[in-house]
């Protein structure tokens, strides 16, 4: 059974998709706990499921790598086997990243290496592209860089605004996701061979 801990910041629609799947006992994959840089909406999603959450908020310290030291002493003494960014909005700092590497893997909402950062579904409908998608990637000390394992394709209308896009996205996200941890359990994938960050 492999052991996740996600980090989450927003909606959780992401985080909800995957704490469904684990609790069909045939998924091989469980949710150990679910973190956040602030009082996230998305937790309630770890709360209805019985699972443990913790907030970790970086203006609570007095540098990133003190956030940072404490974001990872809440999931070290879990020992996690994967870490899932799932809208996760902050940058990860270099001793957070060489801690669980190459076991952390995010969801972005484009097709990287295009529209890397916050706003990639604006970027995707200002660049006038008739396709975007979203994408699991290995996360390395970039911002949105690290190797990716898989990405999906979604049509970008001509009428989509920003969140209508994003949702559409996020429907590719979450099958996506499901089958990419389901991969990682299985042994399909295997995050040694993406290791981006040495
Ligand atoms: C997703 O589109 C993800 O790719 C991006 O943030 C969004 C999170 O959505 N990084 P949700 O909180 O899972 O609904």
């Amino acid at each position: 059974m492999l052991s996740i801990v996600t980090l989450i910041s927003g909606s959780g629609s992401n985080l909800l998709s995957l704490l469904k799947a684990c609790d069909n006992p045939l998924y091989p994959a469980t949710v150990l706990a679910v973190g956040s840089d602030k009082d996230a909406a998305g937790l309630m999603h770890a709360e209805e499921f019985g699972v443990s959450t913790f907030v970790v908020e970086p203006d609570k310290f007095d540098s990133r790598q003190d956030w940072a030291e404490v974001l990872a002493s809440n999931i070290n003494h879990l020992k996690p086997d994967l870490i899932v960014l799932a809208g996760f909005m902050k940058i990860l700092p270099g001793l957070f990243i060489d801690r669980f590497s190459p076991k952390i893997i995010n969801l972005h909402p484009s097709l990287l290496p295009n529209f890397p950062g916050a706003h990639a579904v604006r970027d995707a409908l200002k660049s006038g592209e008739k396709v975007t998608g979203c994408s699991v990637h290995v996360v390395d000390a970039g911002v949105d860089t690290g190797p990716v394992i898989e990405s999906r394709q979604v049509e970008i209308h001509p009428d989509d605004d920003e969140q209508s896009l994003h949702e559409r996205i996020k429907v590719q996200e979450q099958m996506m996701l499901v089958g990419v941890v389901r991969n990682i359990a299985e042994g399909k994938i295997n995050l040694e061979e993406f290791d981006g960050n040495r």
